[in-house]
């Protein structure tokens, strides 16, 4: 019996599609791309795509820009200008820096052309001929003044949970908690600042509550392949119980619900936008239905960790009960990448812009795909630095893969006029070297199909590794004088390695696959040429050489790190909320203050408190003991002997039962970080300041 359990389950896991359908999250049209997008979502797909390909998959990878939402609206308003005019312009930018930075789309569409609000009307209407939806009428806020009523990112206010002040009617930034309107505290409209109102309104909710069961099935028995990542955040969705979701929006800008009567509503973002892989799919091909209804399709989404509940729970709902679609058999979304230790952020400016890479780093597509597939935020966030770039730049991509290319390719010119040499008999290195190649081929196979791509590409560059050492081990320029034939064995495997890398770093970095190519002067070949180790035959001429990557300096790195240093500067000056002027005081007032530079001469915590410091301090007149509230920043040790600035004459207090004789200055910086402030130079303890 258990037999033919594993048995079953072998054969599953080994089930061959027919076709391959690769979806990649739809930018928002709102700004441009940048490396998280791209570390995050469409460098493994392009991975994975070009890896499909090269093994003669019937492939198609969808991509296209999500041009509704609130987030484009309000863009919208505070320029001046209309909707379109922002996703058009954003658009442009996104689909040209893609292009040049080689995602090999084979179609990128966009959410505001014809054909797609004609494919998400008709999946709309076929949902609610169905019957499937739940139409509900509700209290939504509502801006008098504007005449508008005020949906997810429209209204903001203090978030119940954290208490931040800035959170948005359907998610707070600060604590990530996601929201619905009516549980801010004190909602404004962000349009006129004002308080809104509530005012009834009908909408049409899709009723995952009422999907619970089949969910729980199709993600918690059937897919348990998936990433831990996903499949945890899956788990934790529906073990907290789902809830009805408003598929529809009082906004004027977005796809128009299809229906009489529903004036002023569009669907909701989130509803239309992944039709719109649907809808890109019917724009590349007429048989668009057979990649999406097809069972013997394997569709597969790429995202990013913030959109798995809508490609693992809301569009597999949709897709099942509009009925006639194949659900995603795998949802690989990564984690977030940041930037030099903080989050990416479109607003802050925090990132490095794909479109401003590709002006300062010309023909250096393949180094940060590298950088960022070496540093892919695989099961947890990961970080790029430009340091670790441009090591990765000069000690990997440079030193190993350049370099061995770039010495069998011209110690064959040298020795052999560039043709590919006879191998003469083999001893074990080579046997060895054969073995190994043919081992990393398997294991970047199995690590792409498992969407380890970190692990992948450390397999590839293997090959080169291993090119190295048998150039280092061997040493063909001392045995040229000796023994030519011996040197022609080596130059024949090292050829046949970099034909192989040229063939299987495709995926990783194909514009340099393109180069070595050229450079071998090898055809279109296919993965699985692979398996057979002579590729390059003998008395085949390969051409001219030049570098495949060069050093990146100092200079070039400093520049970005300062672009950014400039940037975060701007930021702080403009996050400093700057506490209010107060009202004016006399000069007597003024005088009233004794205030005088004191040394520290003791320190230490007070008992179960996690500010406090007990402090005896020397004024010049006495000695006396204040308690501060400065333990986050300052350890008792490190500020013994330091000289502050203290006001003597405060009455005294007690705190947590210590008489408290006076106060510290500090320097309180606008995030409330507490500093102390200090005479410039040493000076004598008791010294007045005024
Ligand atoms: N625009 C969304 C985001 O950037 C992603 C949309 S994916 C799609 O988070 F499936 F809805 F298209
Ligand atoms: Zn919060």
């Amino acid at each position: 019996m258990s037999c033919i359990l594993i048995f079953a389950k072998k054969i599953e896991m080994m089930k061959e599609y027919k076709r391959y359908l690769i979806t990649s999250a739809l930018p928002y049209a709102n700004g441009p791309i940048h490396i998280g997008h791209l570390a995050g979502v469409y460098v493994p797909a392009d991975i994975y795509v070009r890896y499909l390909r090269l093994r003669g998959k019937d492939v198609l990878f969808i991509g296209g820009s999500d041009e509704h939402g609130v987030p484009i609206t309000l863009r919208a308003k505070n320029e001046g200008i209309t909707p379109q005019q922002v996703v058009d312009r954003y658009h442009k930018i996104i689909k040209k820096s893609f292009s040049e930075f080689g995602i090999s789309f084979d179609i990128y569409s966009r959410t505001s052309s014809k054909l797609h609000h004609k494919t998400a009307a008709e999946f709309f209407i076929t949902m609610i001929e169905k019957g499937e939806f739940v139409e509900k009428i509700s209290e939504q806020y509502y801006d008098e003044q504007e005449q508008e009523f005020l949906a997810d990112r429209y209204i903001k206010g203090t978030c119940p949970k954290c208490g931040y002040e800035d959170a948005y009617g359907d998610q707070c930034e600060k604590c990530g908690s996601s929201l619905s309107p009516t549980e801010l505290l004190n909602p404004h409209s962000v349009i006129s600042g004002n308080k809104p109102i509530l005012k009834e309104t009908k909408h049409w909710y899709l009723p995952l509550d009422k999907y619970e069961d089949e969910l729980k099935q199709w993600i918690l028995e059937d897919h348990k392949e998936w990433k831990s990542n996903v499949y945890g955040q899956c788990k934790s969705w529906i073990d907290s119980g789902l809830k009805p979701r408003a598929v529809t929006r009082d906004l004027d800008w977005g796809v128009p619900v299809p229906l009489e009567n529903a004036e002023g509503k569009v669907l909701y973002v989130w509803f239309d936008a992944p039709i719109g892989y649907i809808s890109a799919t019917r724009e590349l091909t007429k048989d668009w239905e057979k990649y999406w209804k097809d069972k013997e399709t394997r569709l597969i989404h790429f995202i990013g960790k913030d959109n798995i509940v809508f490609h693992c729970i809301i569009f597999p709902s949709m897709l099942k009960h509009e009925g006639s679609y194949i659900l995603p058999d795998n949802v690989p979304a990564n984690e977030f990448l940041n930037l030099e230790g903080d989050k990416i952020s479109t607003s802050r400016n925090w990132a490095v812009w794909l479109h401003e890479y590709l002006i300062d780093f010309p023909e250096k597509q393949d180094v940060l795909r590298y950088v960022l597939t070496a540093n892919m935020p695989e099961t947890k966030d990961n970080d790029f630095t430009w340091k670790d770039f441009q090591a990765r730049n000069n000690n990997e991509l440079v030193a190993i893969l350049g370099n061995f290319v770039n010495r069998t390719l011209v110690l064959t010119h040298k020795y052999f006029n560039g043709i590919v040499p006879q191998s003469g008999n083999i001893g074990g290195t080579e046997k060895e070297i054969r073995k190994l190649l043919f081992q990393y081929k398997k294991g970047i196979e199995s690590n792409l199909e498992n969407f380890k791509f970190r692990e992948a590409l450390k397999e590839a560059i293997n090959l080169s590794r291993l090119g190295n050492k048998y150039l280092a081990d061997t040493e063909p320029w001392k045995l040229i004088k000796t023994d030519e034939e011996k040197v022609k064995t080596i130059l024949y495997h090292s050829l046949q390695i970099c034909a192989a890398i040229a063939v299987l770093s495709e995926p990783f970095l194909p514009f340099t696959a393109k180069k070595l190519k050229q450079f071998l002067n090898l055809g279109n070949v296919s993965w699985d040429t692979i398996n057979e180790f002579d590729i390059l035959k003998p008395k085949h001429n390969i051409n001219t050489v030049e570098l495949l990557f060069e050093k990146i300096e100092d200079e070039q790195i400093q520049k970005q790190i300062d672009k950014l240093m400039a940037t975060k500067a701007l930021n702080d000056k403009n996050n400093a909320q700057l506490v209010a002027a107060k009202s004016e005081i006399s000069f007597d007032d003024f005088t009233k203050l004794d205030i005088r530079v004191a040394t520290i001469i003791e320190a230490e915590k007070v008992p179960k408190t996690d500010k406090l410091l007990k402090l005896t301090l020397d004024t010049g007149l006495d000695k006396r003991t204040v308690v501060s509230g400065i333990s986050k920043y300052y350890e008792p040790a490190e500020i013994i002997g330091k000289q502050v600035c203290f006001l003597a004459n405060l009455s005294s207090r007690k705190i947590r039962g210590i008489e408290s004789k006076g106060m510290v200055l500090m320097v309180q910086e606008p995030d409330g970080t507490l500093r102390f402030l200090n005479p410039d130079e040493s000076s004598v303890a008791g010294s007045t300041i005024g």
